[in-house]
């Protein structure tokens, strides 16, 4: 079985370690396409080197833009590489441009295409993220759902057919590497384990407009202990332009940190403010409470576990307290996300379909 992987963005680049690493177990021909949407070397290179992907055999350079100049640039070079290597499946990764872009270009020309992640809804159509998963997963020959309810969703949508509850393969790495505690987080100066917040936001709707960007960072910066700030490119950038600093208050800014150091910090942390879908999970697993800055969650589990409050207009008192009513708590002994075996579940399911 030939399989290609089409990646683009940081988040892709987690969840194609444990596939690519499964891949080459089972003997399953893997192509990685990488299409360049995330382009600096600690949101790229470093994931592939952390993580021990192969490098990519090919690599589209596409950059930024905006959605239509993005998304529209990667479609003719897919539509190339699928035609030239002629694959068993197209896997697609998630919800970014690059996910519908791949979707689109499989199968326009009749190649069958995988959605990992697939059944995922905010129910928020102000996300672009939301229409790249929902039009992905009504094109797909394949659905992977990593949990029931994305499952539910799926079948409410007329898609239970093409359905198939496989788990979440972030979880499979993330638990891998609390395991082998590999990549130990260096702390800044000053700091103690369970002493500072880890923080990172980049979603558009928190970084694009000035109001909300700057309740964000009068959030982070009035919290009761330093907030370690992972600052994401689209952050800076627009922080930059309003004039809004991040050095504000408690907040440790700090660039982007590699996959296993981010599962260490998270883990070491008293609590996590966030607006990534990713490490929303990653706190649930490694046992540290985490407050989303955002109206709503795919990830309702954790939120149902009493572990997530999920509020985008919440203060740094909410927030204080929110962790604070957690400390010395039993942790939720539910796996909603599976126990580390989804990639082995994805192999399987395109082995057999
Ligand atoms: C994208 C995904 C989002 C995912 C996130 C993870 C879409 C619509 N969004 O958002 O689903 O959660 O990745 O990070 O696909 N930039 C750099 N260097 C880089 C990458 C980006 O400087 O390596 C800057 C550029 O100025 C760019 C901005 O960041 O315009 C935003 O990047 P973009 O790829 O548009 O979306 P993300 O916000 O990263």
């Amino acid at each position: 079985m030939r399989v290609i992987s089409v990646v683009g963005a940081r988040p892709q680049f987690v969840k194609l370690a444990p596939i690519s690493h499964m891949f080459a177990k089972g003997n399953v021909e893997h192509i990685i396409v990488h299409t360049g949407q995330h382009y600096d070397p600690e949101m790229s290179d470093s994931f592939f080197e952390h993580l021990n992907i192969p490098r990519p055999d090919f690599n589209l350079g596409i950059g930024s833009g905006s959605h239509a100049a993005q998304t529209g640039s990667m479609l003719e070079p897919l539509e190339k590489v699928f035609q030239d290597t002629n694959p068993d499946w197209v896997l697609a990764y998630g919800d970014t441009n690059s996910t519908l872009a791949t979707a689109i270009s499989a199968v326009k020309i009749h190649k069958r295409l995988a959605h990992l992640e697939a059944g995922l809804r905010s129910f928020n159509r102000a996300m672009p993220e939301e229409h790249n998963r929902i039009l992905t997963d009504h094109a797909a020959d394949l659905l992977l759902a990593p949990t029931q309810i994305a499952m539910e969703h799926l079948a409410n949508e007329g898609l239970a057919e093409r359905s198939m509850l496989v788990g979440d393969v972030m979880t499979d790495v993330c638990l891998q590497i609390a395991r082998d505690n590999e990549g130990a987080f260096n702390l800044p100066d000053g700091l103690t384990s369970g002493n500072y917040y880890l923080a990172t936001i980049h979603r558009a709707e928190n970084t694009d407009h000035e109001d909300r960007l700057n309740h964000v960072i009068r959030t982070l910066s009035g919290m009761d202990f330093p907030v370690v700030l992972t600052v994401h490119p689209r952050l800076a950038s627009r922080a930059e332009s309003f004039g809004i600093s991040l050095d504000e208050g408690n907040i440790v800014p700090i660039g982007p940190l590699s996959y296993p150091e981010m599962v260490s910090a998270t883990a070491q942390a008293r609590g996590v403010i966030t607006d990534s879908g990713g490490l929303q999970k990653e706190a649930f697993l490694v046992h540290t409470p985490c407050v989303t800055l955002r109206t709503e969650t795919e990830w309702v589990e954790t939120v149902d576990s009493g572990v997530n409050l999920v509020d985008a207009d919440a203060t740094s008192a909410q927030a204080i307290d929110f962790i604070k009513g957690l400390e010395g708590s039993t942790w939720p002994t539910l796996m909603p996300y599976g126990t580390g075996d989804a990639a082995l579940h994805v192999m399987n399911a395109l082995l057999t379909r």
